[in-house]
């Protein structure tokens, strides 16, 4: 069994398969065990630091209610109320936290915030999203896919659909190539992952017998796919002003019943790591509704109800994912 101990969860690729998947199982083995009402607590009396310079329902509360149901208590640092960024460094902060807390999660901005967290803090740190990666989201997404599928991922074929150069692009890129899967990418060129990340993931591949396509074709990228993924079009950071233009690049892309048709898979189910503009029913939606008419962005309310099940699931696993890294990590 892979000793996942003092170690920082920050991005995929710092992971073997092996020790994914061992965090998958961990998810699997604590989600039932507190199901079944006997989880046993392995953080009882740690102190866990949340800092989110990013909004989120799904990652804090996952934390929140992870920590808790493992006996260990949380601070709550939202994005305008502390010193981090603009009095006070990022090494300096993590020093800190690191003298006062067992664990730090961190949301935000550039990658390097993480990392820089990580080499300072002294203790776990672990990843709730940044613009390059969202890791605790991709261990909830494979989870949902093992369940609801009922295969191994290196049996699986999964299309990433609409803005694939930031954080859920990436990561499902190489956490797909890092566990063997079939994985395409299928978005406008400017759209698609970064060189690196293609490299990272090829790499990967190599080793764990993934297939990757990258495309802009959108009938031969998710011809047979199992899975189809998709993603805000405008992500947190981002200004208001990108609506228009990423509107007019992505509008093809977007997850509705002709796409799915092209998979030509009448089994084929759709994923969404959340929150998603699937109606009017937002701010946001309603504003981009004014300006463009659209009624539903990167998915259809019809597509969204319809697979609404697995989503929710998608988002409830986030808890038990996220509880695992943490045990993993920082547990007896
Ligand atoms: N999917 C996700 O990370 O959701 P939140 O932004 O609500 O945490
Ligand atoms: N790409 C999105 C993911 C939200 C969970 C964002 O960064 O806003």
């Amino acid at each position: 069994m892979p000793d996942l101990h003092k170690r920082h969860f920050l991005k995929e690729a710092d992971f073997t398969r092996d020790e994914w998947a061992y965090l998958l199982d961990l998810s699997a083995e604590l989600k039932q065990a507190k199901r079944e009402r006997r989880e046993q607590q392995r953080m009882a009396g740690r102190n866990i630091a949340l800092i989110f310079e990013k909004t989120s329902t799904r990652t804090r509360c996952s934390f929140e209610v992870a920590a808790h149901d493992q006996g260990a208590h949380c601070t709550y640092l939202d994005p305008a109320g502390s010193q981090l960024g603009h009095k006070e460094s990022v090494a300096d902060t993590a020093q800190v936290l690191g003298k006062i807390y067992d664990g730090i999660e961190y949301r935000g901005f550039g990658q390097e915030r993480v990392e820089t967290l990580a080499r300072y803090a002294g203790v776990p740190v672990w990843n709730g999203l940044t613009n390059e990666w969202h890791p605790t989201q991709m261990l909830a997404d494979q989870l949902t896919i093992r369940e609801y599928l009922g295969r191994d991922l290196d049996q699986v074929s999964i299309a990433y659909v609409g803005d694939a150069r930031y954080n859920m692009g990436n990561s499902i890129l190489v956490s797909s190539a890092l566990m063997g899967s079939d994985v395409r990418i299928v978005a406008p060129e400017e759209f698609q992952p970064a060189a690196d990340v293609v490299l990272q993931a090829r790499q990967l591949a190599d080793g764990s017998g993934a297939q990757i396509t990258i495309t802009d074709d959108i009938a031969a990228g998710v011809k047979g796919a199992d899975i189809i993924c998709t993603d805000v079009w405008v992500s947190m950071g981002e200004s208001k002003d990108a609506w228009v233009s990423r509107i007019a690049a992505l509008r093809d892309y977007q997850v509705n019943s002709g796409l799915l048709g092209l998979t030509g898979n009448k089994f084929v189910k759709v994923m969404h790591c959340l929150p998603a503009y699937h109606d009017l029913d937002t701010t946001v939606g309603r504003e981009v509704y004014e300006a463009s008419g659209m009624d539903a962005l990167e998915i259809t309310d019809e597509v969204f109800q319809a697979n609404a099940d697995i989503i929710f699931d998608e988002a409830g696993n986030r808890m038990h994912t996220i509880k695992a890294v943490m045990v993993a990590t920082l547990g007896d």
